[in-house]
């Protein structure tokens, strides 16, 4: 029996991946590389010194998505394959609606034609739109404020229709806060196509030289310094997570929520000087103004993954620090062109 991992060439998706081989499970990874690097499965390998099957396909792409299906034996799909830039997002909606809602519809179909009813899906703390109440706890409001967030908040939405037209099937929708770090090899992290949108990558690439100074996204926030507040958690930490849902979703039917963060928040200049402390290295930063649709703070109640999924977020936010350099220092064009 395998795990299909959809996605499984991206950021977290490939961490996952090594937690998933390392505790012997066996895994084929779906991705169409439209934000990832084949270089990437290599190293997977490498590092975990086992090989899977790989298939370069769309998830639109039914055909493809079914001979997936007749050719392996699959158990449950983890989901990760999905478009996460905000603010394109904003500029092409039409395709994010499609790639990530059509894609998810493709594979739901398929899953229930080879009656594969397991699934794990990557939603995200945008979902709570602008929270009114931190800590954010799996019951408050939701309200996406952006075409992204709402590809996430239809999928949910979706797979809760499912569920109920069919209590054979189960789900676990985990809910990302600010996912940062890389494996601590240095072989495997973050490679952003263009400019990084996020803080992290952002901050890796002042570091390594590639760009003059980090733009503070606003100091006027209610929060201790000004600066925006967000839960940020090692992404071995969230690969983790995933194999807790996994040994929870196989044996019972249903479909549950969770937050999976540190239930901590740091803000912009917290995660500049726990950069500067571990790494050595200056970060330039100016102030400027507020990024359209950010919120003053946004970290997670993690109860309920804590007591359900006996799971809980181990490193600090100086192992995200330092992970997130050493891989960018040993990578400094990441995985190449
Ligand atoms: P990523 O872009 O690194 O990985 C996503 C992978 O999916 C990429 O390798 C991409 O090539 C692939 N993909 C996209 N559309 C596809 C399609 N139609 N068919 C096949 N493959 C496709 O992103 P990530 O940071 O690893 O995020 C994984 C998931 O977690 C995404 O669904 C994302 O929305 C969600 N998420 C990410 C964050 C974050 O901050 N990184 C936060 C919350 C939720
Ligand atoms: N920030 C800067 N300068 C930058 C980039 C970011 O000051 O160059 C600030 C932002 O204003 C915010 C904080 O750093 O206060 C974090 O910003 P990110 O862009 O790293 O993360 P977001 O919280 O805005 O969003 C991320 C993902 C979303 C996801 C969300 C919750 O981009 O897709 O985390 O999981 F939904």
């Amino acid at each position: 029996m395998s795990i299909l991992v959809t996605g499984g060439a991206g950021y977290i998706g490939s961490h996952t991946c090594i937690e998933l081989l390392s505790a012997g499970y066996e895994i084929v990874v779906l991705d169409n590389l439209s934000n990832s690097k084949p270089e990437v499965l290599k190293r997977i390998s490498e590092l975990t010194k086992k090989d899977f099957k790989f298939y370069q396909a769309d998830l639109l792409d039914k055909t493809t998505l079914e001979k997936v299906f007749s050719e392996n034996n699959i158990e449950a799909v983890i989901h990760f394959a999905g478009l996460k830039a905000v603010g394109e997002s904003i500029e092409i909606p039409l395709h994010y609606y499609h790639n990530n809602i059509t894609g998810t519809l493709v594979l739901c179909q398929t899953m229930k034609k080879y009656d594969v009813k397991k699934m794990i899906f990557s939603s995200s703390a945008n979902v709570y739109g602008v929270p009114k109440l931190v800590p954010i706890t799996e019951t408050s409001p939701l309200s996406a404020i952006n075409p992204y967030g709402r590809t996430k908040l239809v999928i949910e939405k979706i797979l809760g229709d499912l569920y109920d037209s069919d209590n054979s099937w189960s789900i676990a929708l985990l809910r990302y806060f600010n996912p940062i770090g890389a494996h601590e090899s240095g072989r495997i992290g973050e490679d952003p196509n263009d400019i990084p949108n996020n803080l992290m990558p952002y901050i890796n690439q002042v570091a390594i030289g590639k760009r003059d100074k980090l733009n503070v996204f606003g100091n006027d926030y209610d929060t201790h310094d000004g600066t925006g507040v967000r839960d940020y958690i090692h992404v071995v930490d969230l690969a983790k997570g995933h194999l807790k849902a996994l040994e929870m979703i196989i044996p019972i039917t249903g479909i549950d929520v969770f937050n999976l963060g540190t239930g901590t928040g740091y803000s912009v200049l917290d995660l500049i000087k726990s950069y500067e402390n571990v790494t050595s290295k200056k970060i330039p930063y100016t102030f400027t103004h507020r990024r359209p649709g950010d919120v003053d703070k946004s970290y997670a109640d993690i109860t309920k993954a804590n007591k359900i999924l006996g799971w809980k977020a181990l490193k600090s936010l100086e192992d995200m620090c330092y992970d997130s350099w050493r891989w960018q220092k040993n990578n400094p064009n990441g995985y190449g062109k």
